[in-house]
């Protein structure tokens, strides 16, 4: 009788040990993580996205960069949606993401979700699947994107410029940032600039190539090509810093791969564009697809390349499963309550864990 009972407490032990020491099952980002809580959420953002984008196509471009710069710094966890506070100034008022744009799609596409699912979808996946869906809606590749993230709650503007290539960075310090802060290849530097087939540009970003190169008072960048050079120079006067200028301006709405073309051709409008000419394993990524332009097959690598890229750039720094909250204003983080999701999760998880030693101590006490 008593051999039964401790080989029972001791299978217990062992299956409690296991329970607490596994890594949650959900731990991750997973394909479809809404089928069951909000089945309909990847359908609204996708129908919002394609009015909104019907009605002002530079829609695209602006939720695009927005959920790069939100994965940058600190992780796809929708810290560049909050606000500043009266204590902090966000990531949204750093200098380099002033131009940054398209905060209002999230909120009116999240508006929705909380419609449809009152409370389920995290701002940050309502960002990333909109940020999916402007490349699915400018002709580019449909991506398969895992869900899961939840809100993070720190945005702190200091944060930016640690995180984030400066206008004016080398090829070098690219791909350094992205090797060493994203575990990001030189590869990935250029496929993923390889969304600068769309979107806009400021003039303010622009203009040192223009009339201060190297800071030399009226020198242009003697890499730009001179036509596109005068173009410019004719769509941003000197001191303009808020007229946009598109990117890709043969095909500015269509995620294709011109953008390589232009690159190849001297007419990257970005300094950091053109900079792609100087290493050897971007260089030769932007000389393959400007060659191949207008192939299918061109378009079909640039396309899997692409998902590739964005899918690792997605999964950044994400919170899942207990970690972070699903936020009501993505502007804003939850006020602090007991019914909080955060607080609901850690009292979760704190009764778990209680729950968990107890039944472990008492197992233990019977093998004894
Ligand atoms: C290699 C690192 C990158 C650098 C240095 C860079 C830099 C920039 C800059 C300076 C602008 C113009 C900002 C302005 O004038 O307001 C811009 C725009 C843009 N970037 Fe990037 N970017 C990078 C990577 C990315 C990535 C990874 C994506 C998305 C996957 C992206 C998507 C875009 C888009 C779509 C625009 C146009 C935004 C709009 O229309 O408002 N960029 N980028």
């Amino acid at each position: 009788m008593m051999a039964s009972v401790t080989a029972a407490a001791r299978a217990a032990a062992a299956v409690l040990l296991l329970v607490v020491a596994a890594p949650s099952a959900d731990a991750h980002l997973a394909m479809g993580a809404y089928n069951k809580t909000c089945p309909q959420a990847e359908d609204v953002v996708l129908k919002e996205m394609t009015s909104m984008v019907a009605k002002s196509p530079d829609v695209a471009g602006a939720v695009l960069r927005l959920f790069s710069v939100d994965c940058f710094v600190g992780g796809c966890e929708g810290s560049i949606l909050l606000d500043s506070t009266p204590g902090n100034t966000a990531e949204k008022d750093a200098p380099l993401n002033q131009g940054v744009r398209g905060y209002e799609v999230v909120d009116a596409i999240k508006a929705k979700l909380d419609a449809a699912c009152p409370a389920v979808v995290s701002c940050a996946d309502t960002l990333a699947l909109a940020a999916r869906d402007s490349v699915r809606l400018t002709k580019g590749p449909f991506i398969p994107l895992p869900t899961g993230r939840r809100d993070g709650n720190r945005s702190v503007a200091a944060d930016v410029a640690l995180n984030s290539p400066p206008p004016g960075a080398n090829i070098t310090d690219i791909i350094a940032l992205f090797a060493t802060k994203f575990n990001l290849t030189a590869k990935d530097v250029a496929v993923l600039s390889g969304a600068h087939t769309i979107g806009k540009a400021r003039c303010s970003t622009v203009s040192p190539r223009l009339y201060n190169f190297g800071g030399q008072n009226g020198a242009s960048d003697p890499t730009l090509d001179a036509n596109y050079t005068a173009t410019l120079r004719g769509q941003c006067k000197p001191g303009d810093n808020a007229t946009l200028v598109y990117l890709d301006p043969p095909t500015p709405t269509t995620f294709d791969t011109d953008y390589y073309a232009l690159v190849a051709g001297n007419k990257g409008l970005l300094s950091t564009d053109a900079a792609l000419l100087l290493d050897a394993t971007t260089s030769a990524y932007v000389a393959r697809q400007a060659n191949a332009t207008a192939t299918a097959a061109a378009a079909s690598e640039f396309f899997a390349d692409f998902a590739t890229s964005f899918v690792a750039m997605s999964k950044l720094g994400v919170l899942t499963h207990h970690n972070g909250e699903i936020r009501q204003v993505c502007s804003k983080v939850n006020p602090p309550s007991p019914s909080s999701s955060t607080s609901t999760a850690a009292a979760q998880l704190t009764a778990t864990g209680g729950l968990a030693v107890a039944l472990l101590a008492l197992a233990v006490a019977l093998v004894l």
